[in-house]
């Protein structure tokens, strides 16, 4: 204990870099030596006042500072590893003009480090008591130079654009105009971007009304609010809150067919398709989530009696709902341990014929896409023809469609 007392803000901010490096923190991409030298020197704990030395360094934790009634978080300092991961996606150079939109104080202070004296950052956030609070420790900890503004960054920061670099660090469903507008022809936009209830941190870059993706990596964010706020729709498909099942679109227009499926029978069948404990599942999801008509995520509460419903995992469960019927994935353990094996468990009248088709598709990853670099993701705008995509699935916002393109696998 005494030397986690003794630890000086520079020690633990040596061994918070050590801990992103030695992980893989950053999802195979290195940490750029500039963006290390940010994370040495930006005082991380001047913007978690109230946390201790040691949660305010964790790599893989936020430190939350605003609560809605219901306890959940609405705004937080975000944890090192995706900040770390954003800012490496977004490729910033000492110059840059770069528009961050959710504020907190400390991300800004990396972009200020990031861009240096010849650059400029602009910090939006929707709520005037966290752009108070971040105005205040940007200045107490030497960055009085970021303009932080209480706006919705829906509209982006018209009066400052272009920028060449739009950080979003709220959790977004769509992409509205104003982040490609304002962005340089050659600008790069980083946001956390919910598809299908999976929320991915894309990085775009601008080609004219395009935005094209070339990384796509696993995040979670407190949700945007204001006029891009989109809840997801819970459908209880117990009819009490044992078992919730959260659509991004596409819900049941009928939730009540499904209140006998969930009771049982139950078809079970396992797809023969392993997969590593350290191997990537980020594309299988993608691709799940885009082919698997009626796909959506399924929690359950482990202390409630929940029947023959029983996935693996409680909290998170891709299922689908069609028609009468329903089915979630479910994971065990292959006989050497090494992994795990995909499997179903589905229910309804239809639930064989929907069981096959999950392990249709499961196989079809398998042998087509598996260990290639996941989904091409591009953003057209809303008024694109079908014929003028590029890619395998569609997934259709208000403001953008969102093309997704797999490559066949490695
Ligand atoms: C995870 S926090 C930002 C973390 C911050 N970038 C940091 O330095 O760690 C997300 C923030 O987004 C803000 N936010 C949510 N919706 C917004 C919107 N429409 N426009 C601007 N800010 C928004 C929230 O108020 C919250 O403070």
């Amino acid at each position: 204990m005494a030397e986690t007392a003794d630890k000086t803000p520079e020690a633990w901010r040596r061994e918070m870099v050590e801990a992103l490096k030695a992980l893989d923190a950053l999802n195979g991409m290195d940490l750029p030596a500039s963006l290390e030298r940010a994370l040495l020197e930006v005082p991380r704990h001047l913007f978690a006042p109230g946390a201790d030395l040691e949660a305010a360094h964790s790599p893989f934790a936020a430190v939350e500072t605003k609560w809605d009634e219901r306890g959940i978080a609405l705004s937080s300092v975000s944890a090192p590893q995706v900040q770390a991961m954003m800012l490496a996606q977004a490729r910033i150079e000492p110059g840059m003009r770069v528009l961050e939109i959710g504020s907190g104080g400390y991300n800004a202070a990396l972009i200020a480090e990031l861009v240096g004296p010849s650059g400029r950052v602009v910090s939006l956030d929707i709520d005037p008591e966290v752009t108070e609070r971040a105005r205040k420790l940007l200045a107490g900890a030497g960055y009085p130079q970021v303009r932080v503004i209480t706006a919705d960054g829906t509209e982006g920061a018209p009066w400052q654009a272009p920028f060449d670099r739009i950080v979003v660090t709220a959790g977004a469903w769509d992409i509205p105009p104003a982040w490609r507008d304002q962005l340089t022809d050659t600008g790069r936009l980083v946001v956390p971007l919910r598809m299908r209830s999976l929320t991915r941190s894309v990085a775009f870059r601008r080609r004219g009304e395009r935005l094209v993706g070339d990384s796509a990596l696993i995040c979670g964010f407190v949700p945007m609010q204001g006029a891009g706020a989109r809840a997801e729709e819970v459908v209880l498909a117990n009819g009490d809150e044992s078992v919730g099942l959260r659509f991004d679109d596409g819900a049941p227009a009928d939730p009540s067919l499904l209140d006998n499926a969930v009771r049982g029978p139950r078809a079970e069948a396992w797809s023969g398709v392993e997969v590593g404990r350290q191997e990537p599942i980020a594309g299988l999801q993608l691709y799940l989530a885009t082919h698997l008509s009626g796909f959506c995520l399924m929690s359950v509460d482990p202390e409630a009696d929940t029947g023959p419903v029983r996935p693996s995992n409680p909290h998170f469960s891709m299922a689908a709902v069609q028609g009468d019927s329903f089915a979630y994935l479910l994971v065990r353990r292959t006989p050497d341990g090494a992994g795990v094996e995909y499997g179903v468990h589905a229910f309804g009248a239809h639930r064989k014929g929907l069981a096959e088709e999950v392990c249709g598709l499961l196989a079809a990853w398998d042998r087509l896409h598996r260990g290639g670099d996941g989904p091409q993701i591009t953003a057209y705008p809303a008024s694109t023809p079908d014929e003028d995509l590029e890619g395998d699935a569609v997934i259709d916002k208000e403001h953008v469609r969102i093309a997704l393109a797999w490559p066949k696998g490695a």
